[in-house]
């Protein structure tokens, strides 16, 4: 159950199985979490990742939403009326192949619809630990209107959030010897001239 007097509202695409949201909200009881999956299992495993985190912080949930929802499909579900605040992408499909890209999370199609309901400055935090992806990604990100803000392709040698919080997926490619790549961009104004 979320409560009104809570100011942001941050989203997590592809929670999978929620350790990330789980840790993140109980760090933050002020701001709102709604924790995305498409797959019934994750939800179910998330659902116990929350209960576990919150029970070893002494507290109740109160601030972490689930919902099964297709992100590619996240316009026919969120609107310009809705206000998110930040977005989290971590560690979604690369989807290599190039006839399948425009199912990429970060692809440019997909940001166009985020920038729907992500307010003027918000931000997309995003990791990865696929280069192709990683790369694509920031030529995607500045199509669609996002300012880089920062970025690093190692990010546990050089961190730039304000804490990082290593999801599950990230402690898989980590214990192979793989590099994290990260980035934080955030929504500005088209140019005059690029408005269409
Ligand atoms: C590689 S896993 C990463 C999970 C988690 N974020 C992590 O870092 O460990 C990708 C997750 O995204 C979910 N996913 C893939 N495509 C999706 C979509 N179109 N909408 C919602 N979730 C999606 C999958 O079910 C899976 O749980």
């Amino acid at each position: 159950m979320l409560l009104n007097t809570k100011l942001q509202f941050i989203w997590s695409f592809g929670c999978g199985k929620g350790s990330f949201i789980a840790k993140l909200a109980v760090l933050n009881p002020n701001i709102n979490y709604i924790a995305v999956d498409l797959v019934d299992p994750m939800l179910g495993l998330s659902k116990r990742n929350i209960e576990k985190s919150y029970a070893e912080a002494g507290r109740e949930n109160n601030n972490i939403i689930l919902a099964r929802h297709d992100i590619e499909r996240i316009n026919f579900f969120m609107s310009k009326e809705d206000v998110v605040d930040r977005i989290y992408i971590n560690f979604c499909n690369p989807w290599p192949k190039p006839k399948h890209r425009k199912k990429r999370l970060t692809h440019t199609k997909q940001l166009m619809l985020y920038r729907e309901f992500l307010k003027d400055g918000g931000e997309i935090y995003f990791k990865t630990d696929d280069d192709g992806l990683f790369n694509d990604s920031i030529k995607y990100f500045q199509e669609a209107g996002f300012e880089i803000l920062d970025m690093t392709y190692d990010l546990h040698e050089n961190n730039i959030f304000e804490v990082n919080i290593e999801t599950e997926h990230e402690k898989m490619y980590t214990d192979e010897g793989k590099c994290i790549k990260a980035l934080i961009c955030k929504k500005i104004q088209p140019k005059e001239d690029e408005r269409k």
